[in-house]
């Protein structure tokens, strides 16, 4: 069988490198499918039977929450486990015995790491289907699907296209995981203008700038908001990674960093939206994204974590190839759920 999304023959998500205008159409396609079961509207069990082993070695909320939500909601069970110390690796098992032998009692595998390039050690020992859920600095790329999902909803309810947009990343570009992903995945479209804004010791690996460079979009890299931000259609927040720094000079931002009211009173318009992968550093000395936010409708960082698991559910049905038997399996959920998740949310989850 040949999977639209496949690494080294095997379904499996390991870099956003292996993705196509495509086969993203194609998962978003399921992702709208899903929506509804999502959306607590519908239900769908088309992984009844099947088991997840959901691998997080580094911390994790939303993605380990989202993935483990998104099989549960399609019928599967999940098998947890949460950093090192209660795992065989802290008895000095390697990645690949691990890999093996976990896969002799699963279905699927997603793995955070916190080392580079660890997710893809884990792969090679494993034919069954595996999504990397973040490998240290190196990528994320369920999240920049998600991420790239919510941009395409949010977009077509302003009449606006990812072609020619102008996106701005702010913070820790050297660490963040998040934005290595969505840069290199937004770069299969053309005529974009990408602003980054950060501390110069946590400026974008060169290794992405050229890919970046190479795709034909165009990018600009800042120390500071300046007038150039007039107009973003998109500013990107991420948190500084203090936990991956190793000599780096700066401690956190300067209040001169922080993306709030005041920020997007100056440089956006009223369509223009506000991104974090979250989480944000709510700490005040930290200057992440400001909560002075929270109820302006331009912050989506609710309806981007809620994406987590349409997208994670079409992931798991294309890569255990059951994406064909959804539609046939969709029932009316029993229960009732609220239509607006949040008190702050200002469109419904259930549409
Ligand atoms: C991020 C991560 O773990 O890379 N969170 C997430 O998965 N949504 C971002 C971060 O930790 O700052």
């Amino acid at each position: 069988m040949s999977y639209s999304i496949s690494y080294n023959a095997n379904p499996q998500l390991l870099s956003v490198g292996q993705l196509t205008l495509d086969s993203i159409a194609e998962l978003f396609h399921y992702a709208d499918m899903l929506r509804p079961v999502a959306s607590r509207v519908k239900v769908c069990r088309i992984l009844e039977g099947a088991v997840l082993a959901n691998l997080f070695f580094e911390a994790s909320t939303r993605t380990r929450i989202s993935f483990g939500a998104a099989f549960s909601r399609l019928g599967g069970a999940v098998c947890d486990t949460t950093g090192f110390t209660f795992s065989s690796m802290a008895k000095g098992e390697s990645i690949s015995d691990t890999s093996r032998v976990i896969s002799g009692y699963v279905d699927a595998i997603v793995v955070r790491h916190p080392e580079k390039g660890a997710v893809s050690e884990f792969a090679a020992a494993t034919n069954l289907p595996l999504i990397n859920g973040g490998d240290g600095p190196g990528e994320h790329p369920s999240q920049a699907l998600l991420d790239l999902y919510t941009i395409i909803n949010e977009f077509s309810r302003v009449g606006k296209s990812i072609n020619g947009s102008h996106i701005a990343m702010v913070g820790d570009l050297k660490y963040g995981r998040t934005v290595h992903s969505l840069i290199q995945l937004l770069s299969l479209y053309k005529g974009i203008k990408f602003t980054l804004i950060s501390p110069t010791s946590l400026q974008m690996p060169s290794y992405i700038l050229d890919a970046v460079e190479h795709s034909g979009n165009v990018i600009e890299q800042r120390t500071s908001f300046g007038e150039e931000l007039k107009g973003i259609d998109i500013i990107y927040a991420t948190r500084i990674q203090k936990e991956r720094f190793t000599s780096e000079e700066v401690e956190g931002y300067s209040p001169n960093f922080q993306v709030n009211k005041s920020f997007i009173e100056a440089h956006c318009k009223s369509n223009a939206i506000v991104m974090h992968p979250l989480p944000r550093d709510s700490r005040e000395e930290a200057y992440d994204l400001s909560t002075d936010l929270d109820s302006d409708p331009r912050l989506a960082i609710f309806r981007q974590t809620d994406n987590g698991v349409p997208i994670r559910m079409a992931l798991f049905s294309m890569l255990m190839g059951v994406e064909s038997q959804i539609e046939r399996n969709l029932r009316n959920a029993t229960w009732k759920s609220p239509k607006f998740i949040g008190p702050n949310d200002h469109f419904a989850l259930r549409e």
